[in-house]
C-alpha cells in the first residue's frame, strides 16, 4: 500500500468528496485506472463512499497494521521514517535483527499481524491472537557502550506508558525495568536484543507487544489490554503513531544526554520503587526493598541484610503486602 496516489489524494480531501474525473486530472491516469483502484481500495477493507454528482470519498481504514497508514501523520525524525508491516512472521524482532545485519537505517520499524515465534524476555514465549494487538520491533544504532543499553529499555516503557495513557485516560504503572502494568495486570512488554563487538553498540532491536484489543480469554492470565481498561476497541494504528511519536521524542532526549529527564518520567510510572520485592538475576534471588533506578537506569536494592546492591538485568516479582515471599 506503500504512496498509493489515489488513497493518498483521498486522504488528503476526506473531508469532502472528490469527483473521478478531479482525482484523474489531479494525478494524470484514466478514469477508468481510478475506479479500478477505487474497487482494489475496497477490497483491502478501506471504506469508500461513493455518490453519484458528488464522487468519492474516504469514510474509514480497515484495521491493518499497514505501513503507509501508520505513517500518515507522523512527523519522525528518526523512529518510523521507515515502517514494514507483515501479515506474518518468525518474530518481529528476527526480523529486525536482520535488517540490522544487512545495514539497514536506523529507526526502521517492523509491525506484524501474527508471529509463529513470538518471544518474550528470559527465554519466554510471546503468545497473541492475529490482528488485534500490536507486535512491533524497532531498529536502533545508538552511538553508546553495550552497558548503557539498559537505558532504551527504560525509554521504551516510558514512551509506551505516555502513550496508554493519552489513548485510555488511565495512568500505567511500570515494573522494573519495562513492563507496562494497569491493576497489577500485564499491558505490555518489551525485549531488547543487541548486538555489540567488545564494547561497541552495532545496533540494537527493541520489540514491544502490546495487548491492544484482546480481551477475556484470548488474554494470558495476569494480563490485560487497552480495550478492557479503555471499555472500548482502541485502534492499533492510533496507538502505534502516538507511542512512535513519543519514543521518537525520547529517542532524541537520549542522545541530547538527558536520560535523567526519561529517569524522571520512568520513576513517575514506577510501580516498583519503594516496594518489596525479589529480584532474580542469574538465579540468584535478591530479597529486599526496590529503592529506585539511578542515572544509568540500574536498580538499587535495599537487601534485608542491610546491604544495597545494584542490578543492571534480570526478573522482578513484587512481593504482596502479607504474602512473605
Ligand atoms: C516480555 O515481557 O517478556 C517481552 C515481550 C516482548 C514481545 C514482543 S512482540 C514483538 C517483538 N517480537 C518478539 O518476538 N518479541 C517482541
Amino acid at each position: 500500500m506503500k504512496d498509493d496516489p489515489v488513497l493518498n489524494f483521498l486522504r488528503q480531501n476526506s473531508q469532502t468528496y472528490v469527483s473521478g474525473q478531479t482525482v484523474s486530472a489531479k494525478l494524470g491516469v484514466t478514469r477508468a485506472a481510478v475506479w479500478k483502484e477505487m474497487e482494489n481500495l475496497r477490497k483491502l477493507g478501506y471504506r469508500i463512499d461513493a455518490r453519484s454528482g458528488r464522487g468519492y470519498r474516504l469514510t474509514g481504514v480497515p484495521d491493518k497494521m499497514f505501513a503507509d497508514e501508520i505513517a500518515f501523520g507522523l512527523k519522525a525524525k528518526v523512529i518510523g521514517k521507515s515502517i514494514v508491516s507483515y501479515d506474518e512472521l518468525d518474530s518481529t524482532n528476527d526480523a529486525a535483527w536482520r535488517l540490522g545485519e544487512q545495514g539497514v537505517k536506523e529507526g526502521t520499524c517492523v509491525f506484524a499481524e501474527f508471529q509463529k515465534k513470538g518471544r518474550g524476555r528470559l527465554g519466554r514465549h510471546w503468545v497473541s491472537p492475529k490482528g488485534k494487538n500490536i507486535l512491533l520491533s524497532i531498529l536502533l544504532r545508538p552511538r553508546i557502550a553495550a552497558a548503557e543499553a539498559s537505558k532504551l529499555t527504560l525509554m521504551t516503557a516510558v514512551s509506551a506508558a505516555k502513550a496508554v495513557e493519552k489513548l485510555t485516560g488511565k495512568k500505567p504503572g511500570i515494573k522494573w525495568p519495562n513492563d507496562i502494568l494497569f491493576e497489577n495486570k500485564k499491558l505490555c512488554g518489551v525485549l531488547t536484543e543487541m548486538s555489540a563487538e567488545l564494547d561497541r553498540v552495532k545496533f540494537v532491536v527493541i520489540g514491544i507487544g502490546v495487548n491492544v484489543n484482546s480481551a477475556g480469554r484470548e488474554l494470558p492470565p495476569g494480563s490485560t489490554s487497552l480495550k478492557e481498561i479503555a471499555g472500548r476497541a482502541v485502534s492499533r494504528q492510533e496507538f502505534a503513531r502516538v507511542f512512535l511519536a513519543r519514543l521518537d521524542e525520547d529517542y532524541q532526549r537520549l542522545k541530547d544526554g538527558k536520560f535523567e529527564s526519561i529517569a524522571a518520567e520512568w520513576e513517575d510510572f514506577s510501580v516498583t520503587s519503594g516496594r518489596r520485592i525479589t529480584a532474580t538475576v542469574l538465579g540468584r534471588k535478591i530479597h529486599g526493598q526496590a529503592a529506585g533506578i539511578d542515572a544509568d537506569g540500574a536498580l538499587w536494592i535495599r537487601k534485608d541484610n542491610g546491604l544495597q546492591e545494584r542490578i543492571l538485568a534480570g526478573d522482578v516479582h513484587h512481593v504482596l503486602p502479607g504474602s512473605g515471599r
